[in-house]
């Protein structure tokens, strides 16, 4: 895929060279994510930050990563302040939004409703979540991290095994994990969910005809078994009709250090997209867990940053130009290192 200029609103636009090429700029991205040298290769150009539903670290890493590569950034949080709730058609917004933006990030509760704005935007647009359809960056972010913590284990993408742990029915991160793991050769897929919030079957269905393995299990304690990596969710409570409902399945599968010890290989991997819901009733990933050197998921969230800004700097056509706008930082001694 030739980036520059593209909407990027699910994972199935990419194919693995793709992915591969952008996890390559990402890591040229550290640096600057590092705070060891600063760039302004975008001086000029405005982010767009459409949030219609909450959000820590997609809609702050955006604007993060677009300000570390010298952009400005504007957002919208909330649909009530804007004139969609007067009845103006996504497609005008789009419209009018693009004309002040050089590319936008939206995130909205309605599954296609990205992808519906994209049409009519003549700026190029990432989507930031779209009800519990799809999570492109988080996906990208997620595996940029599993191959890195595989990297230190003299591992690859290839032959992973990987348990999918919590809501796959409402949960857009699973959603496009699942599909940008596909591209990679023979991944077993221990899926851990109740009957009720197992994943969508046509995902399912694809992963089977390509020939990867997939086990369903409801049963936490065999499903973390024979696995390199823990991909834990929380219950989308905000998908479901009411609370109450969400509730019945809160706190099902808990991982904390005596499970994870029991159960799980040595080396395995522990990730959570986030937020984990921390509340007495979920706690579906420990804090006891917080400080094992296999929990990643900081790491993720870390790893969103330098991610984002690869995409950034492929679709607006920057990458060969970050060096030349930059210089060594001036106003920190100590480099953050996060890696
Ligand atoms: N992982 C993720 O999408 O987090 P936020 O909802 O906080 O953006």
């Amino acid at each position: 895929m030739n980036f520059v200029g593209e909407h990027i609103l699910s994972v199935a636009q990419l194919d693995r060279a793709d992915v591969e090429q952008i996890f390559a700029v990402a890591d040229k991205m550290t640096p600057f994510a590092q705070r060891e040298r600063v760039t302004r290769v975008l001086d000029g150009a405005i982010l767009c930050n459409l949030f219609f539903e909450a959000s820590t670290r997609t809609r702050l890493s955006f604007g993060a990563a677009f300000n570390f590569l010298g952009g400005s950034v504007r957002e919208t949080t909330d649909m009530a302040s804007t004139s969609l709730v007067k009845g103006e058609s996504l497609k005008d917004f789009a419209q009018v939004i693009s004309g002040y933006s050089d590319v936008i990030v939206m995130r909205h509760p309605i599954d296609g409703a990205v992808a519906e704005f994209a049409e009519a935007s003549r700026s190029p647009v990432l989507n930031g979540g779209d009800g519990s359809n799809e999570h492109p960056t988080q996906a990208l972010l997620d595996l940029y991290t599993i191959k890195k913590e595989l990297r230190a284990r003299k591992m690859d993408l290839d032959d992973l095994r990987i348990a999918v742990i919590g809501d796959l029915k409402y949960g857009r991160a699973v959603h496009s994990l699942i599909k940008l793991l596909k591209l990679f050769r023979n991944i077993t897929f221990h899926l851990i969910a109740p009957p009720a919030l197992s994943a969508p079957e046509n995902v399912v269905n694809e992963l089977r005809e390509t020939g990867h393995e997939v086990q369903h299990f409801e049963q936490l304690q065999h499903g973390i078994q024979g696995v390199d990596v823990l991909y834990v969710t929380r219950t989308q409570e905000e998908r479901f009709s009411s609370s109450a409902e969400a509730r019945e399945y809160k706190g099902l599968f808990r991982i904390n250090q005596v499970v994870y010890s029991q159960h799980c290989e040595p080396e395995t991997i522990i990730m959570h997209p986030l937020p984990r819901d921390s509340r007495e009733a979920a706690q579906e990933l420990s804090v006891d867990l917080d400080s094992h050197p296999n929990f990643a998921v900081f790491r993720q969230s870390d790893n969103g940053l330098i991610v984002r800004m690869a995409l950034f700097a492929l679709i607006l056509d920057v990458v060969d130009k970050v060096e030349d706008h930059s210089a060594p930082v001036g106003w920190i001694t100590d480099a953050r290192k996060w890696d």
